[in-house]
């Protein structure tokens, strides 16, 4: 047993509202499914997170290994999802209940909820908000003390025209919530469902062996925007703007220019160096790592790209699962697909594919080629047009160049096939043997050249055309 709080994250629901086929918490915001944010909230709270899980709860534990996680065998309501986890509350002390959806969440949110609490029997976290929607109202007597909360779907005129709503972030006496308030819940119109909201009213209400001894406390968070609950398409898309400038925002703090922040995409696994610059419209994707006083210009998508210090990526250019090595310059309009591996100083032009292949220091591949299942050797100059023809149909085959190599533009490699250190191949070339170290090789047509017949040629033409014409006038 930890001795950090339990934080009961409420994860089972559909979540009808989102039209998907996929369960809520696992849509995906800024590279990592919905409820993750909450996961990490609540561990950076310094709280132990255990997941309530039903739609597709194979898929969120995959996605969670690590994650405590509990069964509600039949989602009934927000109480009924309370009530599955009650085996993994602490005997007594607090427990933390929060939604799989509130993705802003906060970890000062969470840690400031668990100061505010102190003895008390239940602290809910409310916040004030300009369009309530179908959040739950916070009911306050003349006083102005907490004593209920009323759902949307069951509020009245007056009700619905309150301000205060409730966020579905909690903190409770784990001893009353698992011993008194959730065995007295009773099931609610219009679907029968167990709110966890009528906890309120009980912590509200004297009677023992509890009664209002223990205070209800409500904590009004001052920013409404962290509190967001996500139950459809366009609040994911809201919240994927929230999360997205937040990302932006910490890299930015670290020493990152971003030329045009609202056009840019970082998911949350990317790491950025010092002095790095983003060009518009860059998605930077998935596990991306990128050194120091590297340059990406706009349009350019990463994908788990490793990304060396000193690299000038030029415009609308493409690495997936790549690596590329201090000091290259890649593009414009460059694609480096899974397994290219380009050391220091590497040029790839525009046009050019790069796939499963080593290119080694300072080569070369300026334009319109395509280099697969290949080894470039260290200085090598990749002429225009290359291709590695590495597929004979059946299996794909390897091409190897040795250091200091020159391949002449328009030449096709065909694999299996080796070019040894230092040779050249001419260019238009169709290699199918290998070119041992320092030859020279060229594998094309001899060229024939007939002084004149150019212009005997054309008067051939020429008195064609008169004769044709004769014949049809
Ligand atoms: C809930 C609150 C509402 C509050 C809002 C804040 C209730 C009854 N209402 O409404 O007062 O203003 O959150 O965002 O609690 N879930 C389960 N099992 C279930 C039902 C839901 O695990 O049987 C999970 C869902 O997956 C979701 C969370 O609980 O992550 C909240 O459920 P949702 O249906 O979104 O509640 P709201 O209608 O938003
Ligand atoms: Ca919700």
């Amino acid at each position: 047993m930890s001795d950090r709080p339990v934080a009961v994250i409420l994860a089972a629901g559909r979540g009808t509202r989102m039209k998907s086929r996929l369960a809520k918490v696992l849509h995906p915001l800024c590279g990592m499914p919905m409820v993750g944010w909450v996961v990490s909230a609540t561990e950076s709270a310094g709280a132990e997170p255990v997941l309530v899980l039903h739609h597709q709860e194979e898929a969120v534990r995959a996605a969670f290994p690590t994650c405590r996680a509990v069964r509600q065998e039949q989602p009934q309501g927000t109480g009924d999802a309370a009530r599955s986890a009650v085996a993994t509350f602490p005997e007594d002390g607090p427990v933390l209940v929060l939604a799989g959806d509130t993705p802003l969440l906060r970890p000062e949110t969470l840690r400031s909820l668990l100061e505010a609490h102190g003895d008390a029997l239940c602290t809910v976290l409310t916040a004030r908000v300009t369009e309530p929607g179908a959040y739950g109202r916070i009911v306050r007597g003349a006083d102005g003390t907490v004593e209920r909360i009323v759902e949307a779907a069951n509020a009245s005129t007056e009700e619905l025209a309150i301000d205060e709503i409730n966020t579905g972030v909690y903190c409770f006496d784990a001893a009353w919530l698992r011993d008194a308030a959730l065995p007295s819940l009773a099931p609610n119109p219009p679907k029968n469902e167990y709110y966890l909201t009528d906890v309120i009213a009980a912590a509200a209400s004297p009677g023992p062996p509890w009664g209002r001894e223990r205070p209800l406390r409500a904590l009004v968070h001052h920013d409404a925007s962290e509190t967001m609950g996500v139950n459809d398409r366009w609040a994911l898309a809201q919240a994927e703007a929230v999360l997205q400038s937040r990302i932006l925002h910490a890299h930015a703090s670290e020493g990152v220019t971003f030329q045009q922040p609202a056009t840019t995409r970082v998911e949350c696994g990317v790491t950025l160096g010092k002095d790095v610059t983003v060009g518009p419209g860059v998605c930077l994707l998935g596990q991306t790592t990128i050194g120091d006083d590297v340059k990406i210009d706009a349009h350019s998508v990463l994908n788990n790209a490793k990304i060396d210090d000193g690299v000038w990526i030029r415009a609308f250019s493409h690495c997936e699962d790549a690596v590329v090595g201090s000091k290259a310059t890649i593009g414009p309009y460059a694609r480096l697909r899974p397994g290219a591996v380009l050391e220091q100083g590497v040029r790839v032009g525009n046009f050019v594919e790069v796939k499963k292949s080593l290119l080694e220091a300072f080569a070369t591949v300026g334009h319109l080629t395509y280099i697969g299942d290949a080894r470039i050797g260290a200085r090598s100059n990749i002429g225009a047009g290359t291709i590695t023809c590495n597929y004979d149909g059946v299996a794909k085959n390897h091409t190897d160049i040795g250091a200091d190599a020159f391949i002449g533009s328009n030449t096709a490699l065909v694999a299996p096939v080796a070019v040894g250190d230092g040779a050249i191949v001419g260019a238009g070339s169709v290699v199918v043997t290998d070119v041992p170290a320092n030859a020279i090789a060229v594998a094309r047509g001899d060229q024939s050249v007939k002084e004149d017949a150019a212009q005997r040629y054309r008067d051939r033409l020429a008195a064609k055309k008169a004769e044709d014409d004769g014949a049809g006038g």
